[in-house]
């Protein structure tokens, strides 16, 4: 694809992460231009494609997949349609940014990897995390042997309170398909080399204990035995009263690196009630940078420019942990990962 030319960009799923992916197609990328939009929900492709300047609006994906010139698609429906709609695109020959997870079983996952390699299309998963800037420092740190052999991994996520969601409209296991997914990425990359082999996994419903009885969990620990000897705690809770808090740590046997803060900058007040900072309170600016950075990378490949991304098998490889987990809670037991 000639340099000068805008690599056009479909979105699928017009909500609340699919907007501002569409958004950043459309205003913070140079090189990429927002085509059309697919979304069932009446009226939600056309009110956007409005705003953000699309040309298409389409009801189904295969409308949107026809339309002309469409090079790549980014995928932001619910969880549910994820591999479907990727298999679909990727038959019609598009370029895939798909948001995690990009499926609920390793059938899915397989097919949804065949069905890439098979089209020949690049295919990047929405790890953002990998994009932030400390965390991105922090892996090369770890990649210069700055913190030495890795003992110790820590990756937490904590979304900002207080919590609204309806836990009856919540599906199952969302506590790790679609939170702890990230952190368990964040730890495979981190460790990158190692292979879990046994996970442990407790939670609970500590903000909604009134949800508990229909096994919705708010609140998670696992645990993570890899093969290089090293052990991970991954933790998730839904209700973080005081912003996002989103870290990262790995100890290793030559010192530690931390990744993330609570603080949504440096700036710090000194007033009469003491010493207070702001935090963050949506992910859309918290991650601003590294979301735009992700999509960023997923056109320099639609290019056919190299780059390290997540993708369809580091997809994968952290659904296989929270598949785990689910066993682990099922089972009260810890899993032996193959
Ligand atoms: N990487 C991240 O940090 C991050 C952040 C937020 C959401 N997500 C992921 O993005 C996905 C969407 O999350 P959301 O919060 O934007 O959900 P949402 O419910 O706000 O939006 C989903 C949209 O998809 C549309 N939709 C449903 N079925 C469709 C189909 N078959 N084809 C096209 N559109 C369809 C719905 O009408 C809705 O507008 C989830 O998988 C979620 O885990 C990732």
């Amino acid at each position: 694809m000639p340099r000068n030319t805008p690599v056009n960009v479909g979105l699928i799923g017009a909500g609340r992460i699919g907007s501002f992916h569409a958004e950043t197609v459309a205003r913070r990328l140079v090189d990429a231009n927002l085509a059309a939009i697919a979304d069932p929900a009446p009226g939600a492709a056309q009110a956007l494609a409005r705003k953000l300047g699309a040309d298409g609006a389409y009801e189904d994906v295969e409308a949107l997949l026809a339309h002309p010139g469409l090079d790549a698609v980014i995928i932001a429906t619910p969880a549910r349609f994820h591999t479907n709609v990727l298999v679909q695109a990727a038959e019609a020959g598009k370029a895939i940014f798909c948001e995690k997870p990009m499926a609920l079983t390793l059938e899915e996952a397989d097919r949804a990897i065949a069905a890439a390699r098979a089209a020949g299309v690049p295919l990047q998963v929405g790890f953002n995390r990998r994009w932030d800037q400390a965390f991105a420092e922090g892996k090369a740190a770890i990649e210069a042997g700055q913190t030495g052999t890795p003992q110790l991994l820590r990756s937490l996520t904590r979304d900002p309170g207080p919590f609204g969601g309806d836990p009856a409209r919540i599906p199952l296991w969302t506590i790790f398909y679609e939170t702890l997914i990230h952190d368990f990425d964040t730890l495979l990359w981190l460790n990158a080399g190692a292979r879990p082999v046994e996970v442990y996994a407790i939670g609970d419903a500590l903000v909604r204990p009134d949800a508990k009885a229909n096994g919705f969990l708010d609140t998670a620990v696992v645990t993570i035995r890899f093969d290089n000897g090293s052990i991970a705690v991954a933790e998730a809770n839904f209700c973080a009263m005081y912003g996002y808090d989103i870290r990262g740590e790995v100890f290793g046997s030559q010192g530690m690196v931390t990744m993330g803060d609570v603080r949504r900058s440096s700036m710090m007040l000194f007033d009469k009630s003491g010493v207070s900072s702001d935090t963050w309170r949506r992910d859309t600016e918290h991650f601003i940078h590294g979301y735009t950075a992700q999509l960023a990378a997923f056109v320099r490949s639609v290019r056919g420019e190299p780059g390290m991304v997540p993708g369809g098998e580091d997809a994968r490889a952290a659904l296989a942990i929270a598949l785990a987990c689910i066993e682990s809670i099922s089972r009260k037991a810890p899993v032996a990962l193959g």
